[in-house]
């Protein structure tokens, strides 16, 4: 079984995650009705992604033998400004959820809690990942997208993601 600071820690993060989705879902929602379908799509996908995230914990939770405690959802923010808004937000919150990575592996590794900490390596990989990602984007969207012909290219390759 896990200590009951690691359930309690692993099950806030497995409400993180779900959070972490609700903010991508509120983001889809909102280029969906800017016309940035590509951005939609793309945002859309980053929910689905969050929802493994969040099921992995739930497993990783169940497989301890300890339970799953579902805790209430934070409401997101809703008001956005334009396409570059939602990848700064994204790019900040990817680094917020990194450091809440770092803080569980951290206790784990305080707690002599080596599956853990094995089981946590998959989410600090995967968070580099959910960096880099949107930086590029941003960085993108900074460089070219003030030209509505070049931003309606980088919808179109958000459309694209798998
Ligand atoms: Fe589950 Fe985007 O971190």
């Amino acid at each position: 079984m896990l200590s009951e600071k690691m359930a309690k820690s692993l099950n806030e993060q497995h409400n993180r995650e779900i959070y972490s989705g609700y903010f991508y879902l509120g983001m889809s929602a909102y280029a969906a009705s800017s016309g940035l379908s590509g951005f939609a799509h793309w945002f859309f996908q980053q929910w689905k992604e969050e929802l493994i995230h969040a099921k992995k914990f739930m497993d990783y939770i169940i497989k301890r033998k300890n339970r799953l405690v579902l805790l209430p959802i934070e409401e997101p923010p809703q008001d956005f400004s334009s396409g570059e808004d939602l990848f700064n937000r994204t790019l900040n919150h990817e680094r917020n959820v990194s450091k809440l990575i770092a803080g569980l592996v951290e206790m784990a590794k305080d707690e002599n809690d080596r599956e853990t900490c094995e089981f946590l390596q998959w989410f600090v990989k995967e968070q580099v990942e959910e960096e880099t990602t949107p930086a590029g984007i941003l960085k993108k969207i900074r460089a070219e997208g003030k030209d509505e012909k070049a931003l309606s290219a980088i919808d179109c390759q958000l459309a694209g993601r798998k």
